[in-house]
């Protein structure tokens, strides 16, 4: 079965061919270049430039991957959580080409998609097993049963990356915030600032991130000369201490011996490093998918929309900004 994966939900362009769950082609324009000025994704030029990306990517996709339109049997699209106007594009394209070619269409959520992604990287990968969802608008830890994914835990306020990307504001680097934060911060000392933690110690798996960002703004406010390196570095510290604290006692409570980290944020090598740490020290498999699987893709939406494709097709997916799991 030959699948097209389409993914508009955010500032990433992208379309991917599968032939069953092996990639013919994965192919990701992003538009960072665009929203960097704006220090944060502009919601209508994103949706504009998905208008004008889309049938560009679409096309490489298809000649990547060798095949024509009339090759594709299955369509899957991601239709919620995101943009409402950058998911109208996607699922908007996603119909005209279902109609066009008389083949099903199947809407995907987002965030099962990242999960799903999982399986292109380890297709021996067996469910239970714990996702730390880490990335620009999700932090969520989620637990992967065979049918069914449960959350755990979320952010009550900003996405970890939301937090990296506002604390790299307040210390004028650019945009997106994360990569910046951890270049520095591997010059500072990630023990100068005792920033809070919020929810650390709180029994659910929820995490709060904005009151730790105000701290760094109040922190910095009451210094002469602000050393950005050590913020950085005790910032970091802070947000990767709760991360993995709340993720591995998720493993531990529910005696699930597998953790996978996604989302743009899983790239941070620090988070990586301690990740490795505590897993060895808790005999916990730790799977870190290579980073173009960790960050929005299509090939996740089309093994996603593979994989659950129950042979009906439905052409009446509307755009779910707030879809939940
Ligand atoms: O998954 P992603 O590429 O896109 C969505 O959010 O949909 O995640 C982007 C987020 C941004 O907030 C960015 O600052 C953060 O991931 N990020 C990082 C790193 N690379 C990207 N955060 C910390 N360390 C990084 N190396």
């Amino acid at each position: 079965m030959i699948v097209l994966g389409i993914e508009t939900s955010c500032d990433e362009t992208a379309v991917a061919v599968l032939e069953n769950e092996k990639i013919l082609s994965s192919v990701v324009s992003s538009q960072i270049d665009v929203h960097k000025k704006f220090g944060g994704v502009v919601p209508e030029i994103a949706a504009r430039h998905h208008l004008s990306n889309l049938p560009v990517v679409f096309k490489n996709a298809l000649s990547q991957a060798k095949i024509s339109l009339n090759d594709i049997d299955l369509i899957s699209v991601t239709y919620g959580p995101g943009l409402i106007g950058a998911l109208l594009v996607g699922i908007s394209f996603a119909k005209g080409l279902s109609l066009k070619l008389n083949k099903p269409l199947i809407g995907i959520n987002h965030i099962v998609g990242h999960v799903y992604a999982n399986y292109l990287t380890y297709p021996n990968l067996k469910p239970p097993f714990i996702v730390l969802m880490v990335s620009g608008g999700h932090t969520e830890i989620l637990h992967i049963q065979n049918e069914k994914i449960e959350v755990l835990g979320k952010t009550l306020d900003d996405a970890a990356g939301e937090a990296f990307d506002k604390v790299a504001r307040i210390l004028g680097l650019g945009y997106p915030g994360g990569p910046e934060i951890e270049k520095i911060a591997q010059y500072g000392n990630d023990k100068a600032f005792n920033f809070p933690k919020p929810l650390y110690d709180s029994k659910d798996y929820n995490f709060s991130f904005s009151g730790l960002k105000t701290a760094v703004l109040y922190t910095i406010k009451k210094l002469d000369k602000i050393p950005k390196e050590d913020v950085a570095a005790s910032f970091q510290r802070a947000v990767t201490d709760i991360l993995l604290h709340k993720t591995f006692k998720a493993a531990k409570d529910k005696k699930i011996n597998t953790v996978v980290l996604a989302g743009g944020v899983a790239a941070n090598k620090y988070l990586r490093t301690k990740a490795l740490e505590i897993s060895k020290k808790e005999g916990i498999i730790l799977l870190i998918p290579p980073i173009e699987f960790c960050t929005d893709n299509a090939a996740m939406i089309a093994i996603a929309g593979y994989k659950l494709f129950d042979g009906t097709s439905d052409l009446n997916i509307d755009a779910m900004p707030n879809l939940n799991l």
